[in-house]
């Protein structure tokens, strides 16, 4: 896959064949999903995933298609802010020159700019903050990844992963099954997951964009059974059935995503589930499927023996726009 980003596509920086837009933050800033986590208790029940955890381990986040690393520091510097705990980051994604932007930004003196945000670091530690080259579809190179980051801390799993705006990129490139398989694989790898998955609409959007731009289409782009109203309802079973219960929907993002905050079953941070002004979860912190996606779909929890059944309801979107970014 790097190979084929390697190529430029098309004078149109929105027609990425992997979503590897270089001027990514100026489109869509940081912000926009900060105020989404900086709400209602949100950050302090991600962090109360590592409850029980020594206090001297650090909290480590994956931050998957990290791009050019601003969400990265930013999304340390806020949980770093609210706890004693360090925090731990190691932003990943599948484009080299991205990753080399975000070094050069963010890793040249790093330990003064990060405890300049408030973050601790400790000069004999790792640092506290890392960006490496990794397509997560590429699950061995992720067990080896996500093994070495760990270990240099003293973890066997990472606290948290996050995946913004990544989710149609890796689906579109290597279709359902291995898209789904890449979700099991990365929640075996963590107590707590959040998603921001991309809308249907965005898919066609990511069509148009590439056709007008003249770029590569994605390979399974016009092969994906889970879309439309299964997407977002084949994503959140995925997730679940690997053991996690959806315990917040932060409302929804720029481009009108989810944000869907995951732990893992049994962790403390599971209990209750994060009351959100306009998420409207909360009552899915009990692992039994119940979610509503922007109306137009339900996944019920049904009476026989515990199997959840998908309701369809409206599916129409009343935008269609949708943005591929
Ligand atoms: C639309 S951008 C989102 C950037 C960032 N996560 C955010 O929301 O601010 C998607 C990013 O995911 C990266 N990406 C796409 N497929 C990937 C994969 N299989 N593994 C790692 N990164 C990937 C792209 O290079 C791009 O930087």
């Amino acid at each position: 896959m790097a190979e084929e980003q390697e190529q430029e596509q098309s004078s149109d920086p929105g027609a990425k064949t992997l979503g590897n837009f270089p001027f990514y933050y100026q489109f869509n800033p940081v912000d926009e999903r900060l105020n989404k986590l900086d709400s209602a208790h949100v950050v302090s029940t991600i962090l109360s995933v590592d409850n029980g955890v020594k206090d001297d381990v650090p909290f480590c986040l994956l931050d998957i298609g990290c791009n050019t690393g601003e969400l990265t520091v930013e999304l340390q510097r806020l949980l770093a802010s609210q706890t004693k705990r360090q925090v731990h980051c190691f932003g990943c994604d599948v484009d080299p020159r991205l990753v080399e932007t975000a070094r050069a930004s963010f890793l040249s003196g790093n330990s003064a700019r990060i405890q300049q945000q408030g973050g601790k670091v400790e000069a004999d530690a790792p640092r506290s903050l890392e960006f490496g080259v990794l397509d997560v579809s590429e699950h061995d190179a992720l067990a080896v990844e996500a093994e070495r980051f760990l270990r240099a801390r003293g973890r066997d799993r990472f606290s948290l992963v996050c995946l913004f705006s990544v989710t149609m990129w890796i689906h579109v490139n290597v279709g359902d099954d291995k898209f789904m398989r890449t979700l099991s694989t990365l929640c075996n790898l963590t107590d707590a997951l959040l998603v921001e998955p991309q809308r249907s609409p965005s898919y066609k959007t990511c069509r148009r964009r590439l056709r007008r731009g003249k770029g590569e289409q994605p390979p399974y782009i016009d092969r994906l059974a889970l879309r439309g109203a299964k997407l977002f309802p084949a994503i959140k079973l995925q997730i679940e059935g690997a053991g996690f219960a959806l315990v917040a929907e932060l409302g929804t993002t720029t481009w009108k995503r989810p944000l869907w905050l995951f732990v893992r079953r049994g962790n403390p941070a599971c209990s209750g589930g994060v009351d959100v002004d306009g998420g409207g979860v909360g009552a899915d912190g009990d692992g039994d499927g119940v979610g509503i996606e922007e109306g137009h779909v339900q996944i019920a929890a049904s009476d026989d023996g515990g199997e959840n059944e998908l309701k369809k309801t409206k599916t129409a979107a009343r935008d269609d726009k949708g943005d591929d970014r």
